[in-house]
């Protein structure tokens, strides 16, 4: 089976997921979107509410800031990967922070992912995700960083959804993503 296969046949296997609880209140899950063949993958927390209602990653209003984080990187944003450990939308309350069994039950699922688009850049978008790819390392430490893992590049920095809401956040954000750009551009 070729690898765009492979994902189309692991993305419908997603969206019959049912294990963990969040599937019953779903309007949609969102497994990502990006090219099979992509060089950067880029992992988000869950899935919000303009998520869950078009199975689309970030295309609510922290996609906006995402997007402007891309350009300041120079990087197109249909190049890349886009998608998250959850991939169900966390409630209720709506949109809180995922559960730490939510992600162990999920996480199978990007690991898959993963080894189907075998990226070689992953942006790694706030503590969740973070702590995904490094449980012993505090995002703090290495925020902002391009840190090599096994053959693999990781960039951690905030999450944008943080940076919508603080604007010192956000000029950190803007700032990560100009040196991230001179860190890989030329590497990809
Ligand atoms: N936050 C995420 O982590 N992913 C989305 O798709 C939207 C918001
Ligand atoms: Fe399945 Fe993940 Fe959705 Fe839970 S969040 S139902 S594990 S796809």
């Amino acid at each position: 089976m070729n690898k765009e296969k492979e994902l189309e046949k692991l993305h419908q296997e997603i969206k019959n997921c049912k294990k963990c609880p969040l599937w019953k209140l779903r309007k949609n899950t969102v497994p990502g979107e990006g090219p099979v063949n992509a060089k950067i993958m880029i992992v988000g927390q869950a899935p919000g509410v303009q998520e869950d209602k078009t199975g689309r990653p970030f295309c609510g209003p922290t996609g906006k800031l995402l997007d402007k984080l891309l350009k300041i990187a120079k990087i197109e944003r249909k190049e890349v990967f886009i998608t998250s450990p959850l991939k169900c939308l966390p409630q209720p309350p709506i949109n809180r922070k995922p559960k730490k069994e939510e992600i162990k039950a999920c996480l199978p699922w990007l690991k898959k992912q993963i080894e189907i688009i075998d990226p070689k850049y992953f942006i790694l978008l706030g503590e969740v995700a973070f702590s995904v790819f490094f449980p012993r390392e505090k995002l703090g430490n290495l925020r902002g960083k391009l840190i090599e893992k096994d053959g693999k590049f990781y960039f951690p920095t905030y999450h944008p959804a943080a940076g919508l809401r603080f604007p010192r956040i956000k000029k950190i954000l803007e700032k990560d993503f100009k040196n991230l750009k001179n860190q890989i551009t030329l590497n990809i």
